[in-house]
């Protein structure tokens, strides 16, 4: 059963718009096939420009898909996902190379957590490889995004997209809609490029699902937690 977060219980009544897109964002992972206009992608992308960015460089890039070119993008992913592993490169290592605690517990948790919920039980290669390959149908989801940033930029411009990314899944809430990021689709770089024309000097940073959720999906019954704030941050001074 989905538990929605509760908002503090401080959060001013002005204020509870904010914290409720901030508490109801979360990683869904089966979408309805209902449409999302084009306009209402376009005002969640212009609503997440006014994310900041150092000297306002502004270096995150889009690419939209749907209709034909996100079913055909998916249909080829979703093949190479079964394929020979040397149709996978990654360009970054979005994940540690070597996981240690607490970071391993916290990825743990989520796949005990996920499999679990699915029925999936732990050593069923087949049956976690066809959730995974959940990833590259977008959850049916009927938008797919992708991020890119130009390769010369550096690590301060990752950060900017970042907080960019991050403001399209807020923004999703705003009109109801729901999000998953996805690295996933990182080691298929090469067929994303090729159906989206996105170029090599464009590093692709992660992709997205973006529409309606199927509430009465198991998977979207997932509910993760939070460390406490004490566990992640220290104050000094009075
Ligand atoms: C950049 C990024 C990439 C992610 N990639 C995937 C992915 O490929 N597939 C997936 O199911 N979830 C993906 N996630 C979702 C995380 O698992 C999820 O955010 C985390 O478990 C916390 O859950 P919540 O987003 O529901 O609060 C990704 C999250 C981020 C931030």
């Amino acid at each position: 059963m989905y538990r929605e977060p509760e908002l503090p219980p401080d959060v001013p009544p002005p204020g509870v718009a904010v914290a409720r897109a901030l508490m109801t964002r979360r990683a869904v992972r089966a979408f309805l096939p209902t449409p999302v206009p084009r306009g209402t992608v376009e005002s969640i992308l212009m609503l997440a420009a006014r994310a900041p960015s150092g000297t306002n460089a502004q270096p995150w890039k889009v690419t939209v898909c749907t209709g034909r070119v996100r079913d055909a993008l998916a249909a080829e992913l979703t093949a190479a996902h079964f394929g020979p592993p040397s149709l996978q490169s990654e360009e970054y290592a979005y994940y540690p190379r070597q996981w240690r605690d607490p970071y391993l517990a916290r990825r743990r948790k989520l796949g005990w957590d996920l499999y679990g919920l699915l029925g999936i039980a732990k050593g069923d290669r087949e049956a976690s490889a066809r959730q995974h390959a959940r990833n590259f149908d977008f959850f049916g989801a009927p938008v797919g995004l992708f991020f890119t940033l130009d390769r010369d930029l550096e690590q301060g411009s990752w950060l900017d997209c970042g907080m960019f990314i991050q403001s399209v899944m807020i923004a999703a809430r705003a009109y109801d809609l729901h999000t998953c990021p996805q690295a996933a689709f990182t080691p298929f770089h090469r067929i994303v490029r090729r159906h989206l024309a996105i170029p090599d000097s464009e590093i692709m940073l992660c992709g997205m699902a973006l529409g309606h959720v199927d509430a009465d999906a198991l998977v979207n019954q997932l509910n993760t937690e939070r460390e406490s704030v004490g566990v992640f941050t220290r104050f000094l001074g009075d």
